[in-house]
């Protein structure tokens, strides 16, 4: 099979390293992929939002499946563009990665069908938020911008100074630009986080071992959030008890709750969950891998993910076995210095080469190329995800960071507490 992922950054990189592990894939394309990725596939330059040149890309070359890695494509609706042309795609539709895209739909969505969530209320005007928050008068309370923000939509703000700044920020200043149309603002919840990604073909829906991330910049969650600095699975708090009442109240509810509405979801679903005392709810959803969740995912996978997104393209996921690795994994991020604010790009990085042939640690490259001399240099804020795989958490962690120091570039910087939430 000729196959071509689209995105670039260590979400991607893991899908196309795993994806190259499958006897049926003989050519693997990646657009517009990094430098990590051209060592298993060929890049192409091609944007990944440029939904037509994609899908003129895949005809061209007679591609014979595509998976879309990021969010932004699938609210353009590449998956509609390239079943339109009789392409075979793997990720929802335009109006299913809705699911994503409007924050005031998914929760309209958990509230018509009793799927647990925090409480919340829709506004579409700063005065009105203004104007409930006043009388409200609870902190702390969490203000989200309706649309996609790159994750940074999302505001905890703990006094009435701060939750007016927050909605002048989102709806007068349009921070995050149409985002911010429409806002929910939202009950404060308190527990522990989880991340369970999905696959789903429409029907039936196979949950992924879980995953957590950290997404604040520095250690003891210090510093501001971040596109996630490091990740880990399973978590240590999602238990056989959590597990059971998700697949009760949530998992499957949801899938028949996007079909109901006409809106079926084919792709990966993605569950962020709360553990609250009373009980597990939903705090997003994601119509996409998570990044970095899919770094300590993927290497779990004992099923050939070929088939596994063939099945959900075709409807038939409820006919396959899905095995996992009863191990652990840990991803540590490798940041520019002064990420997410402001950073510099270009830098050598030395020792890529440092886990070659070991299965047990790798490297996911998230921002770099290659230099007008061949040399891979650094392109961005989250550079590398450094992996280590083990058979508990503590030994993964141990591993990681006894390892991380060999692969290194000027002002890099790391977390040196993931896993250990
Ligand atoms: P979201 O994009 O909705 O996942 O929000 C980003 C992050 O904000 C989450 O991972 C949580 O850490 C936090 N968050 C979102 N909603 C809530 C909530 N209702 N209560 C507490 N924390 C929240
Ligand atoms: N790491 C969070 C996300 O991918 O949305």
């Amino acid at each position: 099979m000729k196959i071509l992922v689209v995105g670039g950054g260590g979400r991607e990189h893991a899908i196309v390293w795993k994806l190259a592990q499958s006897p049926k894939a003989e050519k693997i394309y990646c657009a517009p992929g990094n430098a990590g990725i051209s060592q298993l596939a060929e890049c192409v330059p091609i944007a990944a939002t440029d939904i037509k040149a994609l899908a003129d890309f895949a005809e061209e070359k007679k591609i014979d499946l595509t998976v879309i890695g990021m969010d932004d494509p699938l609210m353009l609706g590449v998956v509609d563009e390239f079943e339109s042309r009789g392409l075979r795609v793997f990720g929802p539709r335009k109006n299913a990665a809705l699911i994503e895209g409007s924050k005031v739909f998914s929760k309209n969505l958990m509230k018509k069908y009793g799927i647990p969530t925090a409480g919340y209320w829709e506004v579409d005007s700063a005065d009105q938020a203004k104007a409930f928050l006043k009388e409200h008068n609870t902190y702390p309370i969490v203000l989200k911008a309706d649309g996609l923000a790159l994750g940074k939509g999302v505001l905890i703000c703990n006094n009435e100074k701060e939750a007016m700044d927050g909605v002048d920020e989102i709806m007068v200043d349009k921070k995050f630009g149409q985002a911010g149309a429409k806002m929910v603002i939202e009950e404060f919840l308190t527990g522990d986080e989880v991340s369970v990604l999905s696959f789903c073909d429409g029907k039936t829906v196979k949950t992924m071992v879980s995953a957590q991330d950290h997404k604040r910049a520095f250690d003891h969650d210090q510093g501001l959030n971040t596109g996630g600095m490091g990740t880990f699975s399973p978590s240590r708090h999602y238990t056989a008890k959590e597990e059971a009442e998700a697949k009760e109240k949530i998992f499957q509810k949801t899938v028949d709750a996007m079909n109901a509405e006409g809106r079926t979801f084919k792709g990966v679903l993605y569950y962020g969950l709360m553990l609250t005392k009373d009980g597990v709810k939903v705090l997003e959803y994601n119509s996409r891998f998570g990044d970095p969740e899919t770094q300590v995912i993927l290497p779990r996978l004992d099923t050939d993910l070929v088939d596994i997104f063939e099945a959900c393209i075709d409807g038939t996921l409820d006919k396959i076995d899905i095995k996992w690795k009863d191990n652990a994994a840990v991803c540590v991020v490798l940041a520019s210095g002064g990420y997410p604010v402001s950073y510099k790009k270009g830098y050598p990085i030395s020792g890529l080469d440092a886990f070659d042939g070991r299965d047990d640690m790798m490297i996911f490259h998230a921002g770099t190329k290659f230099d007008e001399n061949g040399q891979i240099v650094t392109n961005g804020g989250r550079v590398l995800g450094i992996v280590a795989l083990d058979d508990d958490l503590d030994k993964a962690i141990k591993k990681v960071y006894a390892n991380i120091d060999k692969v290194t570039f000027k002002d890099a910087f790391y977390r040196h507490d993931i896993g250990m939430k």
